[in-house]
């Protein structure tokens, strides 16, 4: 039976990201230094971040002091949109403050970059296709070793893909995906294009989180069907779900036994037709909106 929890994806450069990570989103910086540090202590190698999050500061505290090496662990951290002009620095920042010598992923958090002094506004002649530019030559330094984007479209993609500066196709694309978010045309044209996909929000997000909507997905019967059926979590039976499409998966905890619960994906698995039957739930909402930038970013149209 399937050893999840050593399961690796290889991406388009050859390198291999850890099927399971924690997430780390509201993840206050008091708790996610113990949080990192216990999901690596109980079998983690994968830990996702963000310059936008606030706390790598503290993240890199849990990695250091785990005990686990460095060169075991895989880091994902994200450049923040008023960064996009100052993509050196943006990394840097995430760099410096990660204290970890260097990062495996840094991807393009959304498509858009905001004017660093109005976040109301989207910089005028600059777009991610030119902070792909500047992303690309970050490789030059051996200070990150894959790239990747984050929350792009289709659309996005295809301009991306299609400019002429394009040099590197983004090794992960890392999007929401659950199963009232299963975004299949995204998912497929990813693949067609050798792009990995990360799911976030793989639970459905933080439920009563004021800045996110997360909805009653964990209720859905054909999903606690399956849990009562196989003794295991309806989170654990979403997460299985994620990992079946080939995706990597990246649950946030900051409560011990969830942490270990969300890794107690070995020994088991579902069927095609029980992945099939989560792939019908008909309920749909989305846990990041793009209200709070300045240009629209989802389009609702990767179904
Ligand atoms: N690229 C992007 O734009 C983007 C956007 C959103 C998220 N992300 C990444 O994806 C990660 C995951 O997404 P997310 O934070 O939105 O939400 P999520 O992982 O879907 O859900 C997190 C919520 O589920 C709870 N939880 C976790 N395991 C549980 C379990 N076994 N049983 C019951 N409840 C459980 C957590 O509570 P406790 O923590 O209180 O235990 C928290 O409230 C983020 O942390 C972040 O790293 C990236």
């Amino acid at each position: 039976m399937a050893q999840n929890t050593s399961l690796v994806f290889t991406l388009n450069d050859g390198r291999s990201i850890p099927a399971i990570g924690l997430g780390t989103w509201q993840s206050k910086p008091n708790e996610v230094r113990d949080s990192v540090k216990f999901a690596l202590e109980h079998g983690y190698r994968h830990i996702d971040t963000a310059l936008n999050y606030g706390n790598e500061k503290e993240v890199g505290e849990g990695i250091r002091s785990s005990g686990v090496p460095r060169e075991n662990i895989w880091v994902t951290t994200k450049l923040d949109n008023p960064w996009h002009q100052r993509v050196a620095e943006g990394f840097q920042k995430s760099l410096h403050d990660l204290n970890i010598g260097y990062i495996d992923l840094f991807l393009i958090h959304f498509p858009c970059s905001t004017d660093p002094n109005d976040p109301t506004m989207h910089l005028p002649d600059w777009d991610f296709v030119k902070t792909w530019q500047e992303m690309q030559k970050l490789l030059d330094t051996g200070k990150v070793k894959s790239i990747g984007v984050s929350n792009f479209q289709i659309r996005h993609l295809e301009k991306l893909l299609s400019d002429p500066s394009c040099k590197i196709v983004p090794a992960v694309n890392q999007i929401e995906l659950h199963p009232s978010n299963p975004s299949p045309k995204l998912l497929d044209y990813c693949m067609s294009k050798g792009i990995h996909c990360t799911a976030y929000s793989c639970l459905g997000g933080t439920i009563g989180s004021p800045i996110n909507n997360s909805g009653p997905l964990l209720e859905e019967p054909a999903i606690l069907e399956l849990a009562k059926s196989k003794g295991k979590s309806p989170q654990q039976i979403v997460l299985m779900w994620g990992l079946k499409r080939g995706t990597s998966i990246i649950p946030k905890s900051v409560t011990p036994s969830r942490i270990e619960q969300n890794f107690g994906l070995d020994g088991w698995t579902l069927r095609p037709e029980e992945v099939a039957s989560i792939s019908a739930i008909k309920s749909r909402f989305k846990v990041v909106q793009d209200g709070w930038m300045p240009i629209r970013v989802f389009f609702g149209d990767d179904e």
